[in-house]
């Protein structure tokens, strides 16, 4: 009960009894989820595996690192990503685009709660790389299709991903892709801005189209299909097809010639020319480009000695790579392209034809070929997780049940009763996707050799894989 004071002074103070009911609703998202475990950190925050008290479901929440100076964490708002992340999710609803469960606010950071997906791109390539086994067409193909799917939607809606890339692109134990990483994704219709202007971090050097890496003011969608077009060829060869050097801004914040990212491009696709692309000479670093080597196009003699076996998709892949943004296929132009009509097909379970290999294999009690198995479960790790909510109130919730990681029973993570000034906001569009929760899991040993993190390209290493952070 409030006593007459305070409920006098709340009379008059409708934000603040507001404030108060809110935070009374509040439930901690400490005690809505189990945290089963880390598994990576990326620019913006730290994302955890986590396990829905109520309904079993799991889920990857990503927790916004909040801002910081020394030790004090100071609150000056929400990071624009965070908002582009948030408000984009809300609004969208795509069986290829992961979908947000829910966004929770307690003690100066968000919560963004995900629908959990096993297994991303680079995970999946670094699976095959290591075996030193192509991932079979089968696989290729379907990932393929559902990427584009995925973002035929986004485009649709007018939404850039701007950052596609294996790592954020996720797929389900179900074989299903989910785009993920909303986070520097923007509406298109808004004036848009060369990439350097504002932004802090600009999409990864490696996806980056030519006319970004050329200085374009303006761009396109096109940006999202070469993108799309380096992630096939990785798919296909294991390794960035383009796996330049970022040129660093100087001291006086002057944008660099990014040459050696073109250089890859060009040894592999050949010198841009204004036959094929008219507005090339329109490009503000068109006379630093005049001044490189000439190179011609090899793509099929790439393709010949990196990835024979996916030769099959060297068509659309040219096509993507097309250098001119105007004729280069957008995604829906690449879903109809007739490879995806040829044998075999795309299946909705991008894994289907594993399942049906790993069955014969076992009944047939032959030697396993990796190519054949499905990629391995997403580690997590216990020891070197920070832990997602702060060390005040330290209430236990880990049961030992949740050790995902094999670490130590009774590893709890210390969380913070608290939540003042904390509240949710519903997810919109999400939701909708395959329960799962139902799945058993083994996962990796305690202080096992590297976290997937580092596999992931986010937090502990890889730092080569990572955005490059301006300003
Ligand atoms: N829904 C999810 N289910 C499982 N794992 C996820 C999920 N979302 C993200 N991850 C994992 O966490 C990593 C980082 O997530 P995300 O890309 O959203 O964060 P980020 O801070 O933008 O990171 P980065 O800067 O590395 O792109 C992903 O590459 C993926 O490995
Ligand atoms: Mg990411």
């Amino acid at each position: 009960m409030l006593d007459e004071w305070t409920s006098n002074s709340l009379t008059h103070d409708p934000m603040r009894l507001y404030r108060l009911k809110r935070d009374r609703r509040h439930i901690p998202v400490s005690a809505k989820y189990n945290i089963m475990g880390f598994i990576s950190s990326g620019t913006y925050g730290r994302v955890y595996k986590a396990e829905c008290v109520e309904d079993g479901q799991i889920h990857a929440i990503k927790k916004f690192k909040p801002d910081k100076e020394g030790d004090v964490v100071t609150y000056t708002g929400i990071s624009q990503s965070a908002i582009r992340e948030i408000a984009l999710n809300r609004e969208i609803n795509h069986e290829n685009i992961v979908a947000l469960k829910e966004v929770i606010l307690e003690d100066k950071s968000i919560y963004m709660v995900f629908e959990y997906a096993e297994h991303d791109f680079l995970q999946i390539i670094h699976h095959n790389s290591t075996h030193r086994v192509p991932i079979q067409i089968p696989v290729l193909k379907s990932l393929v299709y559902q990427l584009l799917n995925g973002l035929i939607y986004l485009h649709s809606v007018h939404i850039l991903h701007r950052d596609l890339k294996p790592a954020n692109i996720l797929v389900t134990s179900n074989g299903i892709v989910k785009i993920g990483d909303l986070g520097l994704a923007r509406l298109i219709y808004e004036p848009l801005q060369p990439l350097h202007a504002g932004d802090k971090v600009v999409v990864t050097i490696w996806y980056r189209a030519p006319e970004l890496l050329l200085g374009a003011k303006h761009y396109t969608k096109a940006i999202d299909c070469w993108a799309v077009g380096c992630v096939i060829a990785e798919l296909a060869s294991l390794r960035p097809i383009f796996k330049g050097e970022e040129a660093k801004l100087d001291s006086k914040k002057n944008v660099p010639f990014q040459k050696d990212q073109l250089l890859k491009i060009f040894e592999v696709l050949g010198t841009p020319n204004e036959r094929d692309w008219p507005g090339v000479k329109d490009m503000p670093e068109f006379q630093s480009m005049k001044r490189l080597d000439y190179f011609t196009n090899r793509l099929h003699e790439w393709f010949r000695t990196r990835a024979n076996h996916a030769i099959s998709v060297y068509e659309l892949l040219l096509r993507l790579f097309y250098y001119d943004p105007d004729k280069r296929l957008t995604a829906r132009e690449a879903l109809n392209h007739p490879w995806f009509q040829e044998d075999p097909k795309p299946t909705r379970n991008a894994f289907e034809s594993l399942l049906s290999h790993s069955h014969s294999h076992s009944l047939q009690s032959q030697v396993p070929n990796p190519s054949h198995h499905l990629p391995p479960l997403r580690r997590i790790t216990q020891d070197d997780a920070p832990s997602m909510v702060p060390m005040q109130g330290n209430i236990n919730i880990g049961n030992g049940n949740n050790n995902a990681g094999g670490a130590g029973h009774g590893h709890g993570i210390p969380i913070n009763a608290g939540g003042m000034g904390a509240g949710v906001i519903g997810a919109g569009g999400g939701g909708g996707g395959p329960p799962f929760g139902s799945h058993s899991q083994t996962h990796s040993k305690p202080g096992s050799s590297a976290s997937f993190a580092s596999l992931s390209g986010g937090g502990n290493a890889g730092g080569t894989r990572k955005k490059a952070r301006l300003g």
